[in-house]
């Protein structure tokens, strides 16, 4: 079993008959839903938000229930993947464009647990390029001002195609610049005209699960 799949599957064990579930997106995501959709085809009873319309495909083809986000008050627990972790917990997210649903979940959730492989924990944010979502009206000045501050902006293509979010956004990978204060670097990003929000998940996780080999360790914030 790879590590995804160990921890992915370690996570649906959290879910418990009658909560409310943020479901996650990506390829982590994907061993979480898979073990929960068959812990539901033997019983269990949940109502799942999704994070992105991939999300939501995987779960009507598995026949996980979903509600709407607006038709709830909150979300008992959110298990979502994450590009990069540190030791206190705070990350990166967004390297599949679902940033933006996956916060606005994440905040509205009791409790939030991230599924990564061991490679992504990591002693300091930055290696991935994080992810900011824009708008698309005016995004070349977005782009234009993390080039003069040195970020290297690209912004995303997929299939030589400009990517688009399933809020109808673009996405322009930068670099966090190195030794800076991810809380300060994300203030200033929260202040950006156009930026509709980052990758910089911090202070949001409650419980980190980790495929290491075929061990899953767990760390709690
Ligand atoms: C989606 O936009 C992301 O935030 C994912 O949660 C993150 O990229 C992890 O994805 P994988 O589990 O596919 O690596």
């Amino acid at each position: 079993m790879n590590e995804k799949q160990l921890a992915g599957e370690r996570a649906s064990d959290y879910i418990k008959d009658g909560m409310v579930v943020g479901l996650g997106t990506g390829s982590t995501a994907y061993y979480m839903l898979k073990a929960l959709a068959q812990r539901v085809q033997e019983g269990l009873s949940i109502k799942g938000v999704a994070t992105s319309q991939a999300t939501t495909d995987l779960a009507n083809k598995w026949g996980i229930p979903l509600v709407s986000i607006d038709d709830v008050s909150h979300i008992d627990v959110t298990i979502d993947g994450a590009d990069e972790v540190d030791d206190h917990l705070n990350g990166i997210k967004g390297g599949g464009g679902a940033l933006l649903y996956e916060k606005v979940v994440a905040k509205a959730s009791k409790e939030v647990i991230w599924i990564v492989d061991a490679k992504k924990k990591v002693k300091t944010l930055g290696a991935f390029p994080l992810p900011i979502e824009v708008l698309p009206f005016g995004a070349s000045h977005s782009i234009a001002l993390f080039e003069q501050k040195g970020l290297q902006p690209q912004l995303r293509r997929s299939d030589e195609e400009i990517f688009i979010t399933d809020s109808g956004h673009y996405i322009v990978d930068i670099q966090l610049p190195q030794d800076e204060n991810v809380e300060a670097f994300a203030a200033w990003l929260d202040t950006l005209t156009g930026v509709i929000e980052h990758g910089l998940f911090l202070n949001m996780a409650h419980t980190l699960i980790v495929g290491e080999g075929d061990q899953v360790r767990i760390y709690k914030k």
